[in-house]
């Protein structure tokens, strides 16, 4: 697949500052397809693992039940970040801006990003940086559904159907280099609730 600089680009290209400035205590799917994300989380997230939950906000979807070393939360709103249960810290850092993450390699156990990868505007390099940050072998969980705040989502997002997604979530893992086992998932619960489809790759 051959990407255009258009692909990359949005109708809102105005500073992600802007548009993030004000917290959204919402959730983005609903309830079963948020435990379909918890479900993937528990079976792919060591227990006592150092979690990166990337594009973060006020949850985390990971389990209730499940003990973790520690969790570190990157999104663009404090308010949300500081309302997150699960981190414990957080930064503030807008990756299409700033997409060198700032921890040493092999820091982190799993890794997971929700709902929010049509939001960047280099996921290649954003995944890069991921992989150097998670341990070998770590798992990297991408999940999202049929949703998106669309002036936000990058073009080419914006064209694909679910399986479009999926396939562009792939080739940007590919891309980026040091990922193995690229899976696709359809974990939707039932085709009355918000689809829930996930790629999953570990890191090199
Ligand atoms: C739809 S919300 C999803 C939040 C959370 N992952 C969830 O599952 O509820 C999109 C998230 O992406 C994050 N985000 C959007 N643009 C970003 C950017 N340029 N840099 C870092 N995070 C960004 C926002 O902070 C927001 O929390």
């Amino acid at each position: 697949m051959q990407f255009s600089p258009q692909d990359f680009q949005r109708w809102d290209e105005t500073p992600d500052e802007y548009f993030y400035e004000q917290p959204r205590m919402v959730t983005h799917i609903d309830d079963a397809a948020i435990a379909a994300v918890t479900q993937l989380y528990r079976e792919y997230f060591p227990t006592n693992g150092v979690i990166l939950d990337l594009m973060s906000s006020w949850v985390s979807h990971l389990p209730d039940d499940v003990a973790y070393k520690y969790v570190f939360g990157i999104g663009m709103n404090t308010a949300e970040l500081a309302a997150n249960p699960r981190l414990d810290d957080y930064r503030v850092q807008n990756l299409n801006t700033t997409p060198a993450l700032p921890f040493e390699e092999n820091s982190f156990d799993g890794a997971g990003i929700c709902v929010s990868i049509d939001y960047l505007k280099d996921p290649i390099a954003v995944l890069r940086e991921l992989s150097r940050c998670l341990k070998p072998a770590a798992p990297l969980v991408i999940t999202f559904s049929n949703r998106c705040f669309p002036t936000k989502a990058i073009n080419i997002w914006l064209q694909q159907d679910m399986q479009g997604r999926l396939d562009l979530v792939d080739t940007f893992l590919t891309k980026a280099g040091n990922w193995t086992d690229i899976q696709q998932l359809d974990r939707s619960p039932s085709p009355a609730t918000d689809p829930l489809v996930a790629v999953v790759a570990y890191a090199n």
